[in-house]
């Protein structure tokens, strides 16, 4: 199914054709002009979003534009106060982050709850932990932690050298590696992952979106959650932005350029308008500024996200 609307800044809003199997409609989480106010502000209004099995999700926004909120709502950090939000088409309304999990929703959030100075393997399975014998001396089976902590990272093709060195020494990208993977290995349908190239350089980020794709590959609905349109276009299949709370765009991959989507997140018009301020100010040269179609040279850098 495809449907396709003008959104309220003349955007596309479109949905993703279906790609793969699943409930009705391959759809695993879905939004329906969902928002929420914490108080009398309100911080997402009428936001609607399809995650699909094997597809990749992205979610761009500027600083408070909502993205936060969003996926509190759907990890069940905090409950939507509009619209629906559905998992394999029934209604939901998460009281904690528990029942999120238990539908297999799993969040990688930035901060990453890990205990640095714990092996790899411990940290794998943190709160999971594998035990063997009859209680009341049943103890931790440390042995199948570390081969299966193994074997899981090395079938998403994470090779550490020693599953033994504290998760603290890991570098951001490997400890974020490490996240996706026991997400993978503990069933989640549904990864979402909270701007996870954001503190990173450019190769580390590189080998996150590749497990990011790697996650894709073996089915799992991504929520991708990014200030960076180049990064979000080198493995979406789905583009939202939001603007103060707002969906201002919904595409899928086909019906948007990199170009586009890096004008959307950079606010062409507000460029245009910086550009003409700077040039009543001395000693800028607004020559040297981009213009509206140079955006992507404009926000190439790192410190994009
Ligand atoms: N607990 C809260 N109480 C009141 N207002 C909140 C709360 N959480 C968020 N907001 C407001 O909701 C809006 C959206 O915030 P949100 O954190 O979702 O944005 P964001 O897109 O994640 O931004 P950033 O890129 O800075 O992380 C902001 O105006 C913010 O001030
Ligand atoms: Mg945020």
């Amino acid at each position: 199914m495809t449907t396709e609307e003008t959104g309220p800044h003349g955007a596309i809003i479109a949905d993703t054709p279906d790609t793969a199997a699943g409930g009705e409609d391959g759809v695993i989480v879905e939004l329906r002009g969902a928002g929420k106010s914490y108080g009398n502000i309100r911080a997402l209004h009428g936001v609607d979003l399809k995650v699909r099995p094997g597809q990749v999700s992205c979610v761009l926004g500027d600083n408070g534009a909502g993205k936060s909120t969003l996926i509190k709502i759907i990890s069940g950090l905090h409950r939507h106060t509009e619209g629906d939000f559905l998992v394999d088409d029934t209604p939901v309304r998460f009281s904690t982050p528990r029942e999120a999990l238990d539908k297999g929703i799993a969040t990688v959030y930035q901060d990453l709850a890990v205990v640095p100075l714990m092996p790899v393997w411990r940290n794998f399975f943190l709160g999971s932990e594998m035990t063997k014998g009859p209680w009341p001396i049943r103890r931790l089976d440390i042995e199948r932690m570390k081969k299966t902590a193994d074997h899981e990272l090395r079938e998403m093709g994470i090779v550490l050298d020693d599953l033994e060195q504290p998760i603290g020494t890991l570098s951001g990208g490997q400890r974020q590696c490490v996240a996706i993977a026991r997400a993978v290995y503990f069933g989640a349908r549904v990864l979402i992952l909270d701007e996870p190239t954001a503190a990173l350089g450019v190769k580390q980020s590189g080998v996150v979106l590749k497990y990011v794709a790697a996650a894709r590959d073996r089915g799992l609905g991504v929520i991708f959650i990014t200030h960076n349109p180049h990064h979000a276009y080198m493995v979406g299949d789905h583009f939202s932005v939001l603007r103060l709370g707002t969906m201002e765009l919904s595409a899928p991959r086909d019906r948007i350029t990199l170009e586009e989507l890096t004008n959307h997140m950079a606010g062409g018009a507000e460029l245009a308008a910086l550009k003409h301020e700077l040039s009543q100010v001395r000693g800028v040269d607004t020559e040297a500024l981009p213009e509206e179609g140079d955006l992507t040279a404009a926000t190439t850098g790192e410190g994009t996200s």
